[in-house]
Order: C-alpha cells, then structure tokens, then sequence
C-alpha cells in the first residue's frame, strides 16, 4: 500500500472506506493513527488484527469538534470542557465515562472512552466529512515505535490498510497526554507535549501522575515503543565509556545524543539531536527507527535531564530501553 496525496477526492474516499467498514492510516499531529469507523464493530476488530493488539486495549475515539463529547461521553465534568476549549484542537485525550451505546470493541470492555480532536488539517478535514467519530491507535504493530512519516506507516503495515493519507511527517511526533477525569483527582496516565503543570494551570487543582498503570493503558507497559535493537539508556559519561567498551569488543553500536559534549562522537551510527525537549520530542521515533534500521548490536541512549519538559521522552525511552 502506497500513501495517498491528500486532495478533495482521496479525503472523499477515505470518508468511504471509513463508512464501508475499512482500515484508513491517518495522520495527528502526534503520531499516524490506524483508523476505522468507531461506531462499528467489526471495522474496530480489524484494527487490533492489523495490529496484532490484545482485545482488551482501549482505543482512542478522534473527533473533528469538542461539542461532539456528547456523543460517547456521560457525566461530563466542566473540567473536561476547560481542558478543551484550551487544548483542542491538540495533543491531549481525555477519559470520561462512556455512553452505553459505545462499542465495546473501542473501549477494552470499560465503562470509559478515551476522546481527542487532534490538530492536524488533514485529520480535521477527514474527520469533518465522515462526520463521526474514528478510533485510532498509532498505526505500528503492537509494541513497536510509533509511525511519524507515511512511510513507517506503509513499512510496518503495508497491506492490512485501505488507504494511507500522506499527510508528511507529524508537528509533535510524539503520542498525545492522557489524562483520566473520571475522578474527582484527574491522573495522567501517559505523559505527553502538555505537562502536568499545563494542565494544573487551567483547572488549577492537582493533577496526579499515574505511573504504574496495569490494564488501562497498555502505553505503560514494559517493551514498547522499542525498537528491535537492544537499546540502552546512559548518562553521558557512563555512555563514553560504554561505547568505548562494546566497540573494542568489535560490536556494532549506535548511539542517540543530544549533548554538546557528544556530537563529536567518532561513532559512524551517531544521531544527534536537539537539545531543546520538543524539537527533540518530535525527531525521537524517526531517529530511533533509522538506527534500529541499520541492524546494529546495539543502541545507546543519552539518559536526557528528569526536568518536567522531557517527561513524555523519559517516559517513551524508559519503555524502549532494557
Ligand atoms: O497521540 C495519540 O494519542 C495517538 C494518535 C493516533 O491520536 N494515538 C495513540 O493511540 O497513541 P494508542 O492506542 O497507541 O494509545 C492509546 C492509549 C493506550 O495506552 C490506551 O490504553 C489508552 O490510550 N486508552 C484508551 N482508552 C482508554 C480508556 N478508556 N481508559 C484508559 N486509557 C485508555
Ligand atoms: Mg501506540
């Protein structure tokens, strides 16, 4: 499967496809979602069969508008309705009660649904002429380094998808923060492009941070986002030394930096990125993907700082480290 430029006509035919029950790729400004019509059942089940997704992971429904909430969601709270009119369109999916009628392909078999309007023209535009709701995981395989360019997409899925809107690569690249207000404490249960303190700042009561998350959301579980090279998270020094150690054993190593002190690494598989948390966010999964393509003994991973702004990459990277 080849991605689709998108124009009037191929927005129309994703529109439906959606609506005859197929798999659509779609691009967020986070990552690319695998999408079908949410409303439907069995298109749902074919997401998790692309995927190879347990059953009982929830997904996230996409909307084009905020006032759509009323459609799978009860007992809003006017938390809920803040966060959106500050956040979306944008990278932040909130938890609510689900509305009966909700299928319970989408939401794992729970009495909650994960809702989103992501800001992205091509998204928004698809969203707006199906008219309904599309859930839509990262469209990887399960457990694998989300899709930030069409082509990873095509890559790693190839056939088990309809269409693939091109829509270049993703503004934020990294996936969307979750945050459950199912409670009277909001929790974050995956951090993300808007921090806990973002969040605090508009509701202005304390907002939790889940980290051990078990059934809910499968983002927290170990081995995932992981590339299929053995990767390891360093502190710069102890990186130096480790690098020198593996090399001298005639390994083949890559090495992911951001620091000054590294760029000048006489490492052939070195990509240095940013060292600014968001430009570094969204270069993250192309350049773990490039260096797991080189088929290396290993990766290296410059540990980055444990300061708020990098809470979604410390998240990500623990999970895609041994
Ligand atoms: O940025 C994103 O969120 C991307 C784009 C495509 O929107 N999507 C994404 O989907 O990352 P996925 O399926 O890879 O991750 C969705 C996360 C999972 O960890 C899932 O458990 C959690 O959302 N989730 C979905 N519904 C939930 C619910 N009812 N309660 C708790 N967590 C839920
Ligand atoms: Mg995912």
């Amino acid at each position: 499967m080849t991605p689709t430029s998108v124009n009037p006509q191929s927005i129309e035919q994703a529109a439906a496809l959606l609506r005859q029950g197929k798999l659509v790729a779609i691009p967020t400004e986070t990552v690319y979602g695998l999408g079908a019509d949410a409303s439907n059942p069995e298109a749902v089940a074919k997401i998790f069969a692309a995927k190879g997704r347990p059953a009982d992971h929830p997904l996230i429904v996409h909307l084009a508008y905020a006032p759509q909430i009323k459609d799978w969601a009860i007992d809003i709270p006017e938390s809920a309705w803040k966060l959106a009119s500050e956040f979306w369109p944008g990278p932040l999916t909130m938890v609510l009660r689900k509305k009966a009628a909700v299928p319970s392909a989408v939401t794992g078999g729970q009495d909650t649904v994960a809702l989103r309007v992501p800001n992205n023209p091509v998204a928004l535009w698809l969203l707006r002429v199906f008219g309904g709701g599309i859930a839509a995981p990262s469209a990887n395989r399960f457990g694998r380094i989300s899709p930030t360019l069409a082509r990873h997409v095509a890559d790693e899925l190839g056939d088990a998808v309809d269409c693939i809107l091109d829509g270049g690569p993703c503004s934020v690249g990294l996936e969307s923060t979750i945050i459950d207000l199912t409670d009277s404490r909001p929790t974050i249960l995956r951090p993300g492009r808007i921090t806990r303190g973002q969040l605090e700042e508009i509701l202005q009561i304390p907002v939790s941070l889940k980290s051990q998350h078990k059934i809910r959301a499968p983002g927290m579980l170990a081995a995932h986002y992981a590339p299929v090279t053995p990767a390891y998270l360093c502190e710069s020094g102890a990186l130096l030394s480790e690098f020198d150690r593996l090399c001298g054993q005639g390994k083949q190593v890559g090495v992911l930096a951001f620091s000054p002190e590294l760029s000048t690494l006489p490492c052939e598989h070195l990509l240095h990125l940013p060292d600014k948390a968001e430009e570094y966010e969204t270069a993250l999964y192309s350049a773990l993907r490039k260096l797991d393509s080189f088929g290396l003994d290993s990766i290296l991973v410059e540990q980055p700082p444990a300061l708020e702004a990098w809470a979604a990459v410390n998240d990500r990277l623990g999970k895609a480290t041994l």
